[in-house]
């Protein structure tokens, strides 16, 4: 039975609602509040508190389509891509999700029903792995589902869960995790490859096409497993390649989406060959490139904007291998957005800045890349046997034409050369220690300081507080006193201090001691985990811990930068509304005596246009706007036309903060 994509994507969201899952919408494929991830990797992403115990929901079962890049981080495909028949840096992962609710026995049965009951694929061509020693998924395939033992393969290891191996899912070095069973369909004999388990596994025969997590630990930082409060269930299948199942074809590059994409690429770069393997890099990469630009991400020299800029930069190669003469790849975008946009309305909404976007990379990176190229020819051609790339050239080629080391790798495989990976990162190394010498002096309190407390924060309604010292340090040692005229740090029960936080200094002021009147003047105000450390001076006297304080926090410093940081959201309002919606925060720094705000956008901001932002904002500040705080539901609030805080994860109440009618952002609790 053929299904287009899009259909496909429906009839999934629906099988699953009519059991009971709310529909979720894909989250951004920016995960805030998660360091742990570089981009969505997978469906799970936006429910992992959910399944951590740490937020609870309205429903326990959910469903999505959801947008994923797989590029840098823990689940990197980029290099594959253009040399399988079934990687992408950007897929949609279609998903169902029990939080505490059903477990192993529902989700095959669900995962069957839809696979043999609404897709009608035979029950013979699929094929099932299971965890080693998962006896009870072993039983509801073989017995329940009627699936013969032959085609039910345990993987992973002899230990028994938890046990991170194969058939054992992880969203990352740390999180909720468990151990799966995979259903793989067969594309049948005429294509190389063996079942799962076998020595051809890697062959594109049998392809896996859906994922089913048991969900039961939280892997910790040290690399314990914690069981999770409820068993939970968290499942994924790539939507290309079930496409591909359902469209009969051996490649997800030939689905109808990726045909036309790799149709319309041929189109622009006037190539006839539709089969040329570059054609598939450039189809994938516009849309990883695009979908991140959607979500707020723009090419820089580091984290996340830097794996977008190696993604265009390979595309842009790979449009150079097709005899592209001049900038192209912006040229896709409107195309994919009239493909996929009823799905994703947010790459309509975008397509302009998108458009921008890529094309000032492009024409950026086209200044160099016949340099680097020719450069790069001149040390092939003087390696002579060696197929090694040395790493002093990886570098050279990094740093001085802009060639991100997986494309130098790239450009030269087919060639049969590799890439000194190691000298390279020596250079690199030797780069970052020079950057490092100006701030060598700073100390590392969040890896060096050794406190575990929760210290409880006053400081919304008070400024002043009756506490009690929990310990005392100096540099970064525990000691029984700090005193006169030295430099430490003082770690209180409670405080009304102000941890560095969101670019927002911490606040200064004194802890006095309440029977003898010592004082600890404090300079900076810093957070190490969950515990608040005020960083400051013995004036007089000596600190020990159980002594009884009082802390106060400098006023006036904290309303100047109260003054600031309401200045911050007068200056995002007005940057949205001279220069375009798109402008998201990216980082600000706010103290008593200035301001610094971080901001994306595509061009250089022209003089007329500050000059407006300034004057609607000193404009503002002389309306004198009340500053008004609400807490509300999260929908009423979004009713509100409130500004949701870009890709901020919100929970179901949250603070809505308005001046007047120029600023109302929302915020979380
Ligand atoms: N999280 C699992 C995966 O990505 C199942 O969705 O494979």
């Amino acid at each position: 039975m053929y299904m287009t994509t899009s259909e496909i994507r429906k009839a999934f969201l629906e099988y699953f609602h009519s059991h009971g899952h709310e529909v979720v919408s894909s989250s951004s494929l920016v995960p805030h509040n998660d360091p742990t991830l570089l981009f969505t990797n997978a469906g799970m992403n936006q429910f992992k508190d959910v399944f951590l115990g740490k937020e609870l929901r309205s429903y326990t079962r959910a469903t999505t389509a959801q947008r994923c890049v797989r590029a840098g981080g823990k689940h990197n495909d980029l290099d594959n891509v253009g040399y399988t028949a079934r990687h992408h840096t950007f897929f949609e992962m279609l998903g169902n999700f029990s939080f505490g609710d059903y477990f192993k026995k529902d989700a095959i049965h669900f995962a069957w029903g839809f696979l043999t009951g609404v897709l009608m694929i035979p029950a013979e061509k699929l094929t099932v792995t299971v965890y080693q020693t998962d006896d009870e998924a072993y039983d509801i395939w073989n017995k329940e589902i009627g699936i013969p033992a032959e085609r039910i393969v345990r993987i992973g290891d002899n230990k028994g869960a938890p046990y991170a191996s194969d058939n054992f899912w992880q969203m990352g070095d740390t999180g909720p995790c468990g151990p799966c069973t995979e259903i793989f369909y067969d594309h049948g004999a005429d294509i190389w490859g063996g079942p799962p388990g076998s020595a051809e596994e890697d062959g594109d025969r049998f392809i896996e096409v859906w994922n089913i997590v048991f969900m039961q630990y939280n892997r910790t930082i040290d690399g314990e497993f914690h069981k999770l409060p409820r068993p939970s269930v968290d499942t994924g299948m790539g939507l290309e390649r079930i496409a591909a199942v359902m469209q009969n074809v051996h490649s997800n590059y030939e689905i109808d989406l990726f045909r036309d994409l790799i149709a319309k690429t041929a189109e622009v770069l006037s190539v006839s060959d539709l089969s040329n393997k570059s054609l598939r890099v450039i189809a994938d990469h516009i849309r990883s490139c695009s979908f991140l630009i959607a979500d707020g991400v723009l090419p820089s020299n580091e984290g996340r904007g830097y794996v977008l800029r190696r993604i265009i930069r390979r595309a842009v190669r790979h449009g150079r291998l097709l005899g592209a003469t001049e900038v192209f790849f912006y040229k896709l975008v409107k195309h994919l957005a009239a493909l996929m946009g009823e799905a994703y309305p947010e790459l309509v909404a975008h397509t302009d800045l998108i458009e921008k976007t890529l094309r000032k990379e492009e024409e950026q990176f086209i200044k160099t890349l016949d340099r680097g190229l020719n450069l790069l020819n001149e040390q092939l051609a003087a390696l002579g046997d060696n197929k090694t790339i040395p790493g002093n050239v990886v570098f050279k080629l990094y740093d001085t034409y802009g060639f991100p080391v997986d494309l130098t790798a790239d450009v030269v495989r087919d060639a049969g050369y590799v890439i000194d990976q190691a000298g390279f990162d020596e250079e690199m190394n030797k780069q970052r220690a020079r950057a490092k010498e100006a701030s060598a002096f700073d100390i590392d309190y969040n890896s060096q300081l050794k406190v575990q407390s929760n210290t409880e924060f006053l400081g919304y309604n008070s400024l002043t507080a009756d506490t009690v010292v929990e310990s005392v340090f100096k540099g970064v040692d525990a000691v029984d006193a700090v005193s006169t005229d030295e430099d430490g740090i003082i770690v209180l029960e409670k405080t009304p201090f102000y941890a560095e936080c969101g670019g927002q200094v911490g606040d200064t002021g004194v802890i006095r001691s309440v029977d003898d009147g010592f004082i600890f003047k404090v300079t900076d105000t810093k957070k190490v985990g969950n515990t608040t450390i005020h960083i400051g001076k013995v004036e007089l006297g000596s600190f020990v811990p159980g002594m009884k304080v009082v802390a106060e926090v400098d006023s006036m410093s904290r309303k100047l930068t109260c003054a600031h940081h309401s200045a911050t959201h007068l200056l995002q309002a007005a940057l949205r509304k001279v220069l375009g919606n798109h402008v998201n925060q990216k980082g600000s720094a706010v103290s008593s005596e200035r301001l610094r705000f971080d901001f994306s956008h595509n061009e250089p901001v022209t003089l007329e246009q500050l000059a407006e932002v300034e004057k609607l904002v000193n404009s503002e500040i002389v309306a004198n706007l009340c500053v008004d705080t609400k807490v509300m539901d999260l929908e009423e609030a979004k009713k509100t036309g409130a500004m949701a805080l870009f890709g901020e994860k919100y929970d179901q109440k949250v603070r809505v903060v308005s001046m007047g009618d120029f600023s109302c952002e929302l915020w979380k609790l």
